[in-house]
């Protein structure tokens, strides 16, 4: 059953040099208890992609030039800001890139759980506070009660990034999204947060969006994956079709030197070259000038987003004659 669909979903930013395209023409969707992996370069598209299913964000300068992004059902661009309210928490929940920016300095940790908590559920004080220590607990903060007391600021990087978790989590989402969620922890917490976000899949059939560089991380928790490159989906496969059977020429660049979970890498550079600026993408597929199997044909046209069957589809004119 699909809890969210999003589709042709196309957003601008309004910037000195005019405006530019973020992400172009970008569907998916996740079900139910499912762990979508989106993975691609920095730039390609992914945070802008999960702010807009927060619809948090900033417009202007963002602008959504077309699209639909359904939540079990509901159309949720141009849902008012209270529907939108209500369905952050218990419907969607987000754990941000800058753990620091999106934790408020002057309030406790506990405090900002709490508040989580009681903005969706009639929980007393101390029901609230008791739901606050367990998910602090669940997430890995030792003597998790004693640290409701503390701010933001006395706690690590990586115990930053495990509180943020726990407020998303604390309201038992439906879907999860979870935007590098482990970029800044040690091996041994980021192994023991995927675990968890694996386990919560299992306990409260919460589907997740899990978005990172780490192709590693993507063959740990995936059961399918999205490979954006340029504000564009290119790859989109189950997991195991996606690692024993790339299709598109960069996916099978980001595999040619994949990772383990142990190396803590934060940018893929398996390609030569760089994603291009939004403003000087090539005409037709925008990974032609980086591609070594790339044709005058690949820069005439985008490439649609064909169908390999099995739920696989790429975005590369010249699938067939690579296979
Ligand atoms: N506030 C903004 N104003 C102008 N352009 C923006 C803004 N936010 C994002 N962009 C542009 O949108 C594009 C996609 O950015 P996005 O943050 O989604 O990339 P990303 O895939 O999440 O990268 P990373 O892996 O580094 O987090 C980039 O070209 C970026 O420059
Ligand atoms: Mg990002």
């Amino acid at each position: 059953m699909t809890l969210l669909s999003v589709e042709n979903l196309t957003t601008a930013f309004q910037t000195e040099r005019g405006q530019v395209t973020a992400i172009e023409d970008i569907s998916f969707s996740v079900d139910r208890g499912e762990i979508l992996g989106i993975v691609g370069e920095s730039g390609s598209g992914k945070s802008v992609t999960a702010l807009a299913i927060m619809g948090l964000l900033p417009m202007p300068p963002a602008r959504i030039l077309g699209g639909h992004i359904r939540f079990d059902g509901t159309e949720l661009l141009g849902l008012s800001d209270r529907a939108m309210q209500r369905l952050r928490g218990p419907g969607v929940a987000m754990v941000f890139q800058e753990p620091m920016t999106s934790l408020n300095p002057v309030f406790t940790i506990g405090e900002q759980i709490i508040e989580t908590v009681k903005a969706h559920e009639r929980l007393s004080e101390r029901e609230a506070f008791a739901r606050a220590v367990e998910m602090l607990e669940r997430v890995g903060i030792p003597s998790a009660s004693m640290r409701m007391r503390d701010y933001p600021h006395q706690l690590s990087g990586g115990q930053r990034q495990r509180v943020m978790l726990a407020i998303a989590l604390v309201c038992r989402p439906r879907l999860l999204i979870a935007d590098e969620p482990t970029t800044a922890l040690d091996v041994t917490i980021q192994a023991q947060i995927l675990d968890l976000i694996l386990d919560l899949r299992d306990e409260l059939g919460m589907a997740v969006m899990i978005i990172t560089h780490n192709m590693g991380v993507i063959a740990e928790t995936a059961d399918r994956v999205l490979v954006t490159y340029a504000g564009r989906v290119v790859e989109q496969a189950p997991v195991d079709q996606l690692f024993d059977h790339p299709l598109h020429p960069y996916t099978r660049g980001l595999l040619a030197c994949v990772p383990t979970v142990e190396q803590d890498q934060d940018r893929l550079q398996a390609i030569p070259g760089n994603l291009p600026e939004p403003a000087r993408r090539p005409p037709g597929c925008r990974f032609s000038d980086r591609c070594g199997w790339a044709i005058p044909a690949c820069q005439e046209a985008l490439p649609p987003l064909a169908d390999f069957g099995g739920d696989h589809r790429a975005a590369c004119i010249r699938v067939r004659e690579l296979a």
